[in-house]
């Protein structure tokens, strides 16, 4: 009787595994589109309770601690999720995944000192060759993935500004992955907690040297990047517990967020190699980023002058950026749109894939304000419909418009695909000064004939075009 009920748990354990593990597939799916995002959220949300309960419940006696870290945490998150501004989302990302790093690091060192408590059966004093291999592997790329997730949290946040460059960097970088592939090798040999120490160290060292040099431009590429290498962390903490379910959703993060950045890196023309050995775009002949404004004429029009011109216009392309997030300017320009649309006006909108501060985070602000999905165009099936458009709008837009990143070999964005916005017949940039944007460089479109400037909060100018119009 005994041996049925145990066999029926065992079963059903296995079964609530593979339910998380579709459902986290499922919600990958829902994830790759906006209008699926909710499902696919809701479907990875109910794979996480799942994935959560089924080791708490798999002893006979209910285990407290893990139920009372479990919901410290939960609190935890839960609280800071309600905190956080949209803005500083990417941020939060970063400190999580330095998280992830963490773990793996701390659960490779328990293993090691205790690997009994592991399930790990050791063969006379050694542990046994292929949980030394995951040992050794896990704490290496959690290592790097604990430092390299905080550097980008310091870049993020704007606590660390400029990228660090310097001579034989990518030969340096090599050099110390030469020495983890070696501090490796002879843990897994000889098991002697130095080489632990060394592979921690050395990892840990990569991880800052790898994130340092990333120029504020290629940032989102490092961050989808660090996103893949905590998935397969988790994947390297699912061996060493022995927990199917970390090893397939570890995998399935560490996959995604590969696939991800190799998107972004063909999106912002960057080799993916370029990101794995550190540097992405940048490199010791580039100009380093400046805040520096050049000069020239500057066409500044009010609200009112905009409305005119843009009443006038037969089409209309939006292009939102960071700033529009920042100014939350998504509700004014839907109730602009909505008139313009009454008089006939064509209206699209221009999605970069960096627009923002994190992947989708136009597409999510303009879901928000309810506009339709089939007005909003990604970079490659709108760029070639700026020569034919009347009216472009940027609002709070900069680097992702900035034909420095075409034109100018020795900017920091070059070859970056940019927006032409400057081949439509007019321009109207919404931004509160001539400031440069996340790149830290100037953008030549400010002082071109066919460019005016209104100079404001996105939100307010928005609403005051709208008002202008409506009068
Ligand atoms: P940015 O180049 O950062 O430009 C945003 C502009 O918005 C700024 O120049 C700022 O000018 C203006 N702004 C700020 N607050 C405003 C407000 N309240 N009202 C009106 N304007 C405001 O943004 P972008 O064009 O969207 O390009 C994104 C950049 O971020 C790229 O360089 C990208 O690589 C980087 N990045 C992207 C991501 C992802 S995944 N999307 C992640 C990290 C970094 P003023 O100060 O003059 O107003």
């Amino acid at each position: 009787m005994e041996l049925v009920s145990r066999f029926t748990m065992i079963d059903l354990i296995g079964i609530l595994c593979i339910i998380a593990c579709v459902l986290f597939i499922l919600a990958l799916k829902g994830l790759s589109s906006a209008s699926t995002a909710k499902t696919g959220n809701l479907f990875g949300m109910i794979g996480m309770a799942i994935a959560i309960s089924v080791p708490v419940t798999r002893s006979s006696d209910i285990c407290w601690l893990p139920i009372m870290l479990i919901g410290c945490g939960g609190l935890i998150g839960y609280y800071v999720a309600m905190k956080i501004k949209m803005m500083d989302l990417p941020q939060l990302v970063a400190a999580f995944h330095s998280l992830v790093g963490l773990a793996a690091v701390f659960i490779a060192v328990s293993a090691y000192l205790a690997p009994h408590l592991h399930r790990i059966h050791m063969t006379s004093t050694f542990i046994p060759l292929s949980n030394a291999i995951e040992l050794a592997i896990g704490a290496a790329i959690g290592a790097i993935t604990f430092t390299g997730s905080i550097v980008a949290f310091g870049k993020l946040q704007g606590f660390i500004k400029r990228p660090l460059i310097f001579k034989f960097q990518h030969k340096l970088n090599l050099l110390i992955g030469f020495g983890l592939l070696i501090s490796i090798l002879c843990f897994v040999t000889n098991q002697t907690p130095i080489f632990l120490a060394m592979i921690i160290f050395g990892a840990l060292l990569l991880g800052y040297l790898l994130v340092m040099p990333i120029g504020g431009a290629d940032m989102p590429v490092i961050v989808s990047m660090l996103n893949s290498y905590s998935g397969w962390t988790a994947a390297g903490i699912g061996f060493t517990l022995s927990n199917n379910v970390l090893i397939i959703v570890g995998a399935l993060v560490g996959a995604s967020g590969a696939i991800l950045s190799s998107i972004m890196c063909r999106g912002m023309n960057r080799s993916l190699f370029n990101v794995i050995v550190g540097g992405v775009g940048n490199s010791q002949d580039q100009a380093p980023a400046s805040n520096s404004v050049s000069g020239g004429n500057v066409k500044v029009c009010s609200p009112e002058d905009a409305a005119f011109i843009i009443k006038n216009a037969g089409s209309v392309i939006f292009v939102p950026g960071y700033g529009m997030a920042v100014a939350q300017a998504q509700h004014a320009i839907k109730e602009l749109s909505e008139i313009l649309k009454k008089d006939e006006i064509l209206i699209r909108y221009a999605i970069h894939p960096v627009a923002g501060r994190m992947p989708g985070h136009m597409n999510v602000l303009l879901a928000e304000a309810n506009i339709p999905y089939d007005d909003v165009l990604e970079i490659d099936e709108i760029n070639h419909e700026f020569p034919g458009t009347d009216v472009v709008i940027v609002i709070g837009a900069n680097d992702i418009t900035n034909p420095a990143a075409k034109n100018d070999p020795t900017s920091p964005i070059y070859g970056m695909p940019v927006l032409d916005v400057e081949k439509a017949k007019t321009v109207l940039f919404v931004k509160r000064s001539l400031a440069a944007g996340y790149a830290g460089i100037d953008n030549p479109l400010f002082y071109q004939d066919n460019t005016m400037m209104i100079l404001g909060d996105a939100k307010k100018v928005c609403e005051e075009i709208l008002i202008a119009i409506k009068s």
